[in-house]
């Protein structure tokens, strides 16, 4: 078997050449190249978390495969205490020890665990960063990631479940996430959302509130980071106003963020146009970037070697969080809606709109102004074309 040696970020690893060009779950790849602006943007996010430590920080990888973002972590991240490796693969173990060898990894600096990611986390806990990364969906592994993580501990947790979660496959949405999606301009937000409203779901119920410290969405995966601290008071805040329902109009694209409520006492009547609301959650309506966090990440790329595609995201969305709002505009969705003849460009609609570019697609944008306005700004524009 002709084996590959790659470098990602500053770690080496080997892998059959096989691997790097056919990737499923059945063909048991432990390595993806697709994921590595996944582990950069773990490393840059944990580069920021260590600076609000005054001690060394406990990492666990649950589901380590080969442990590429344990190395990197160890390699690339100041004041990690240890790395738990798991994977309940032993083949891919075997891969693990082959990259922390290749690394040169002190044996002090780690262990190796061999058991399902639950047992491993209730057997091992507190950690002060948990790494959820499975194939398909992660809701096997929140509750044990709910139980381990220590007091002000993240937690990063990807989904590959991605149609679901967009309403490729509602019925499954609902099975396993507990809410609606909803097909629009903008269901790819609505997925995270929902993902993000599920996992808070597990740490609320035992009084653990948490704060969203950076989420995205990248070809086939979400990913959402997580920060805990204490008090049941909290998560009744929380609650209130970050858990809701987005309310939302196919035919003129009003939308409208409610916190959770019943909505059989809600009129389901589009304010603007008239037309019956469609609704999708319950969901996060909360924000879904610390910007602080966002700005910091953004200038630990000075200091390690992360993708090109890693800092272009990054950089749209150190933009993006400036405007939290739950949903955006596409002109495409626009231009339908409004069946426009001619579509504006988005750098008209940027600055009259003092809106903002969307990592979630290049045609797309924020903004604070009213539904009203947006509808009113484009309306004038054409007329202004046509003239
Ligand atoms: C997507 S891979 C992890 C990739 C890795 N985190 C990275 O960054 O390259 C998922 C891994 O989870 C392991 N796995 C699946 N179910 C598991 C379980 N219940 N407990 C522990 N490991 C599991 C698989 O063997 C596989 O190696
Ligand atoms: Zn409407």
């Amino acid at each position: 078997m002709s084996l590959l040696r790659i470098k990602e970020g500053s770690a080496l690893l080997e892998v059959p050449q096989k691997v790097v060009e056919h990737i499923t779950e059945k063909n048991e790849v432990f390595y993806n190249p697709a994921m590595a602006v996944n582990r950069d943007l773990t490393i840059l996010l944990l580069r920021v978390f260590v600076k609000e430590k005054d001690r060394p920080i406990k990492v666990a990888e649950p589901l380590a495969a080969s442990a590429i973002r344990s190395v990197r972590i160890l390699k690339e991240v100041p004041n990690v205490e240890k790395v738990y490796i798991n994977d309940l693969s032993l083949e891919a173990l075997k891969y693990a020890r082959k990259t922390l060898e290749l690394n040169q990894i002190d044996a002090s600096k780690y262990e190796i665990w061999n058991e399902d990611a639950n047992v491993f986390l209730l057997k091992t806990k507190y950690f002060d960063y948990i790494d959820i990364d499975p194939f398909g969906s992660p809701v096997d592994f929140l509750d044990a990631t709910a139980k381990a993580l220590a007091h002000r501990g993240i937690a990063g947790i990807t989904a590959t479940d991605t149609a679901p979660l967009s309403a490729t496959y509602p019925k499954t949405c609902l099975r396993r996430y507990f809410a609606k999606p909803i097909e629009n301009e903008f269901y790819h937000e609505v997925g995270l959302r929902i993902l993000i409203k599920k996992i808070a779901e597990y740490f609320f119920q035992y009084d653990i509130p948490i704060e969203v410290l950076f989420s995205y969405s990248y070809l086939h995966h979400f990913r959402v980071f997580v920060k805990r601290y204490r008090g049941a008071r909290k998560v009744d805040e929380i609650l209130k106003n970050k858990i809701g329902f987005l309310l939302y109009c196919h035919k003129c694209l009003y939308r409208s963020a409610l916190p959770f409520t019943d909505l059989r006492n809600i009129d389901l009547t589009c304010p603007v146009c008239g037309h019956k609301l469609d609704w999708a959650g319950p969901l996060w309506i909360g924000e879904l970037w610390n910007t602080d966090y966002v700005e910091q990440m953004a200038k630990e790329t000075k200091h390690i070697e992360v993708k090109d595609e890693t800092k272009k995201l990054l950089t749209v969305i150190s933009e993006e969080s400036k405007l939290q709002t739950v949903g955006f505009y596409t002109i495409s969705s626009l231009g339908r809606a409004l069946k426009l003849p001619t579509l504006p460009s988005k750098k008209f609609l940027l600055k009259t709109l003092n809106a903002v570019s969307t990592h979630f697609t290049g045609e797309g944008f924020r903004t604070l102004a009213s539904h009203k306005k947006v509808i009113e700004t484009i309306t004038r524009y054409l007329s202004g074309k046509s003239n």
